[in-house]
């Protein structure tokens, strides 16, 4: 099966291509992978700005659409003509995008319908006006060309392709993991773990109660006069801390690591940075260092102890970090490291090339959820900025 697969619920606008085969081991290969990232525009602001991203999106995908069939070589030009009917209704879609509705028409009007059997979408959690973008054009293109249109949970995308094993360059192998699977979603807008006693079925056991872990990466690397996304930047300094061997002589906050449930809180701890900078005016590189180094390894204690402490109590057998903060070497390190005492249990660490927002991961569950018959009425379909994973 060939899937389209659409993502642009935050600050990455992507269209990839990819063909799935098989039952309950399932690979997945990468025809075409169109990325463009919007952090230039975002940098000056020190986060996502939403307005701009949705006008970012608006302008960059059906350029990203075009170039990931041209890459699948699925690109034919033919002269197609749009029955009346069918304009209206995508134009009534797109009118708050009219530039995304007038490339549309021009692109659809040039080209063969490409060969492949399923369109899915990113429609939350995200910025809604981000979302709806991404949503509009996937719901034009089910209608156009006549395929299945398969919504997806952003959430569902990061923890599903963060099982990916990688065979090379251009493909992917997913297999089921053992059960109970507990998924720690680290993000720029999540912190949850969450709990999968059946294959596909979630239940949310704990989540942040105010910041996000990525969030507060990139807080701390503001502070630090440090560009965004903080998170590589605030990692990088940490990463040299360690390699030179400085540690900081004071210690952070490990907000909530010993509460009697699974949830966390970041702004503590970003709080705690905020005012240990204003104790003085000048900071050295060094302690800029050795202070990402202690920021880093306390947000590491209450994501690894959070996470076993749920995993001892849930009788889980796999756990699996993902989201864009999984990227990050410490945490990775860190958990293959405690987790190797657990006998008979299954650690899983994210293609690199995964961890960030893209659309590989949207067809990994894409994929997935069609063979489900998950699939939706294009008029139906509705972007969700606050869609949770259940
Ligand atoms: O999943 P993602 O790409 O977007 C959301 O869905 O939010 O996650 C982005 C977040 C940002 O906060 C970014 O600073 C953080 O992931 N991040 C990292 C690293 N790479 C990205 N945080 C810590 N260490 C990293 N290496
Ligand atoms: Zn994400």
């Amino acid at each position: 099966m060939k899937i389209l697969s659409i993502e642009t619920s935050c600050d990455e606008t992507a269209v990839s291509i990819l063909e799935a085969t098989g039952e309950s081991t399932i690979t997945y290969r990468v025809l075409g992978n169109a990325l463009l990232s919007q952090v230039d525009i975002h940098k000056e602001y020190g986060g996502v700005f939403p307005t701009l991203a949705k006008r970012a999106h608006a302008k960059n995908l059906v350029p990203l659409l075009e170039a990931s069939l041209e890459e699948a070589e699925l690109l034919y030009e033919d002269t197609q003509v749009i029955q009346e009917e069918l304009r209206t209704q995508i134009s009534e879609m797109l009118e708050r995008e009219p530039e995304l509705r007038d490339a549309l028409f021009s692109f659809l009007t040039e080209v063969e319908v490409p060969e492949i059997d399923a369109i899915a979408v990113t429609y939350g959690p995200g910025l809604a006006p981000a979302l709806w973008v991404g949503v509009n054009l996937a719901r034009a293109l089910a209608l156009v060309w006549n395929k299945p249109l398969v919504p997806i949970n952003h959430l569902e995308g990061h923890v599903l392709s963060s099982l990916l094993t990688r065979n090379s360059e251009k493909e992917y192998t997913l297999s089921t993991p053992p059960l109970p699977l507990l998924s720690l979603v680290i993000s720029g807008g999540h912190t949850e773990l969450v709990l999968s006693k059946d294959w596909l079925s979630y239940e949310k056991i704990g989540q942040t109660r105010d910041d996000a872990v990525g969030e507060a990466y990139d807080k701390v690397a503001r502070m630090l006069g440090l560009s965004y996304p903080g998170g590589p930047e605030v990692s990088r300094l940490a990463g040299e801390a360690r390699e030179a061997d400085l540690k900081a002589p004071y210690k952070l906050p490990r907000p909530m690591h010993d509460s009697d449930d699974y949830d966390f809180s970041f702004s503590g701890l970003k709080t705690a940075v905020m005012y240990l900078l204003k104790e003085k005016e000048v900071w050295s590189e060094d302690e800029k260092r050795m202070l990402a180094r202690e920021f880093e390894d306390a947000v590491a204690d209450v994501l690894l102890g959070k996470a076993e402490r749920a995993l001892l109590a849930t009788g889980s057998k796999s756990l699996v970090l993902a989201g864009g903060v999984s990227a990050n070497s410490n945490l990775r390190t860190i958990f293959a490291e405690k987790l190797k005492e657990y006998e008979g249990f299954t650690l899983y660490l994210p293609d690199r090339a995964l961890t960030g927002d893209n659309a590989i991961m949207i067809g990994v569950a894409g994929y997935v959820k069609a063979r489900e018959g998950l699939t939706i009425d294009p008029s139906a379909l509705k972007a969700d900025g606050n869609l949770v994973l259940s």
